[in-house]
Order: C-alpha cells, then sequence, then structure tokens
C-alpha cells in the first residue's frame, strides 16, 4: 500500500471512512454538516489546466454545505512583490467564483507579503497578512464562526520571525484561543483549523531521510512550537472534536490526549507537480453529526 492510501481510498472506493475511535456512534442526520476540506491550494496565476479540471469537477460533483480552506491559498506571496501576486489572487478570486459556495479561509505562511523579500525590515509585521485576509474574505486573521452545534476556530500560525516565520501562536491570539473556548457550552462541539499542524509525526518525515541534516534549520517551520502549550489547552475540552491543518503536504491521523489531529494533505500535491513524499494531490470530504461524531472520506483527481 502507498503512504498515500493510509487515510483511506479515494471516494470512488466507497471504503474511505475514518473515525477517530472516540467518536464512533453514528451521525444524527438532522443536524448533520457536510463540507470539503481543501488546504494547500498553492494557485498559480495560471492553475495547470487539466488536473485543476479534474480537481473542480470532483469538488463540485459532491454536494456539501460550505467549503473550508487550510491555507496557502495562492502559489506564494512571501518571497515575492505585492504586485506580482495579483493574478495569483484572481486566480483565488476565479476559484471562489466557480465554485459559488461560502468558503471558509484559514491564513497560511504562503498568503503573507513581503516577510522572505530581501531587505524587509519587519517594522508591522501583522500588516503584511491584510490583503490575503481580505482576499479570502475573513472577518480576521483568526476568528470562530457556528453552524448548527457545531464551532469552527481558525487560527492564525504564522508568527513573524527576522526573515520569515515560525509556526506560533503571539500572545494576543492565544488569549484570545483559551477565551473562546472558555465560552463555548459543553454540549456543543468544536473543530480546530491551524495551517500548520499543532501535533504531528510525519513533519519529521519532509525532508525524507534529510542527508545534508536541514532539519533542525526548518523544523520551526514546520510544526508549532507552542503546541505544548496549545495540545494541553485544548485537551481540557471534552467537546473539541477534531484539529486539523495542512502545510506539509502530507496525510497523517493522529490521536493524542484523546484528540484527533488530523494533516490532510495539499490540493497542490507538489506545487501542481504531481505527489509530494509519496502523497498524491486531494481533497477531503468531512460530515460532522450533530451529536459529535465526524466522518471522512479522501478525493483524488
Ligand atoms: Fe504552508
Amino acid at each position: 500500500m502507498e503512504r498515500s492510501e493510509f487515510l483511506g481510498a479515494s471516494m470512488a472506493g466507497l471504503g474511505s471512512l475514518i473515525l477517530p475511535v472516540s467518536h464512533l456512534s453514528s451521525l444524527t442526520a438532522k443536524h448533520s454538516l457536510r463540507f470539503h476540506f481543501v488546504t494547500d491550494m498553492h494557485l498559480p496565476e495560471t492553475p495547470p489546466a487539466e488536473v485543476y479540471r479534474r480537481f473542480i469537477k470532483k469538488l463540485k460533483g459532491n454536494r456539501v454545505d460550505f467549503i473550508l480552506n487550510g491555507g496557502d491559498s495562492i502559489y506564494d506571496a512571501l518571497k515575492a512583490t505585492p504586485e506580482s501576486v495579483d493574478g495569483q489572487w484572481k486566480s483565488y478570486a476565479s476559484f471562489l467564483n466557480e465554485i459559488s459556495l461560502p468558503v471558509h479561509g484559514c491564513l497560511g505562511n504562503h498568503d503573507i507579503e513581503k516577510w522572505e523579500l530581501t531587505g524587509y525590515t519587519g517594522s508591522n509585521p501583522t500588516e503584511e497578512k491584510n490583503r490575503a485576509v481580505k482576499e479570502m474574505g475573513m472577518p480576521h486573521r483568526y476568528y470562530r464562526f457556528k453552524r448548527e452545534n457545531w464551532h469552527f476556530i481558525i487560527l492564525d500560525s504564522s508568527t513573524y520571525v527576522k526573515g520569515g516565520y515560525e509556526a506560533r501562536l503571539d500572545d494576543e491570539q492565544f488569549s484570545w484561543l483559551r477565551n473562546e473556548l472558555s465560552k463555548i457550552p459543553s454540549n456543543e462541539h468544536v473543530l480546530i483549523l491551524s495551517h500548520i499542524p499543532l501535533f504531528s509525526a510525519c513533519y519529521r518525515h519532509y525532508l525524507k531521510d534529510d542527508p545534508k541534516g536541514i532539519f533542525p534549520k526548518i523544523e520551526s517551520r514546520l510544526l508549532h512550537q507552542d503546541g505544548y502549550a496549545i495540545t494541553e489547552l485544548l485537551s481540557r475540552y471534552a467537546n473539541i472534536r477534531l484539529c486539523l491543518s495542512g502545510h506539509l503536504h502530507m496525510q497523517e491521523k493522529i490521536e493524542y490526549k484523546g484528540l484527533p489531529y488530523y494533516c490532510l494533505g495539499a490540493v497542490c500535491g507538489n506545487m501542481w507537480k504531481g505527489e509530494f513524499n509519496g502523497f498524491v494531490p486531494a481533497f477531503f470530504t468531512i460530515e460532522l453529526g450533530g451529536n459529535g461524531a465526524v466522518k471522512l472520506s479522501r478525493t483524488d483527481y
């Protein structure tokens, strides 16, 4: 079996359901929600026509209530001048237009402007997130929304450090998260989305066997550096049902302290050039029951 099959077969295979072991009760049809989770689309100005059309066709061919976008919506703004990414954001606007469903976005590192441009001084780094927040129609760089009896908490994983970013919530956002969690009634359910994983094992394999020993230099970009504090906070809430992420372009399902942490691949695979580390381009369809149950399936194209 290829590693990419770990999270289940394609939609066509039908044998693709994944149930977190702690939530095996059946879905309550009345209040269930269905959405597609797309992450790491990395849309260039002109996406490769053939594979992009296959992706859109499968995305539209399966009815859902909305789409959750895990971030890195565009190819790359970090190293580009703001003007040069106009075409990439146009490409994202065309995607929104074509899908005509609500799309709830999450900020990815590559959606942020200037941080890796030579000579960038970092005087007000949060400002460089503003365009992405606007283009993705987000109310803020982190936020919460509610559907039925489910709360969706969308985090902003990228914190500026000289020369780029590291995976971490700033103090303001961590306080906000703690406060939001305390306000949600315990009989309602919570899904957490962060672009970069809060907890992961496969991040260690991002560079495969890493013969040049580069991994320590990029580790702070691959996994939340404040993951211990966040996972300890989350583990106090029994109504958190699922933590989703992208960023690694790999697929992984971990249960840690009773909570499922799923890193769900990349729509673009290896930047629209096939698979990445053995993981084919994919998106996921997730069904959330009114009773907190979670069902998940993967679609390849
Ligand atoms: Fe990313």
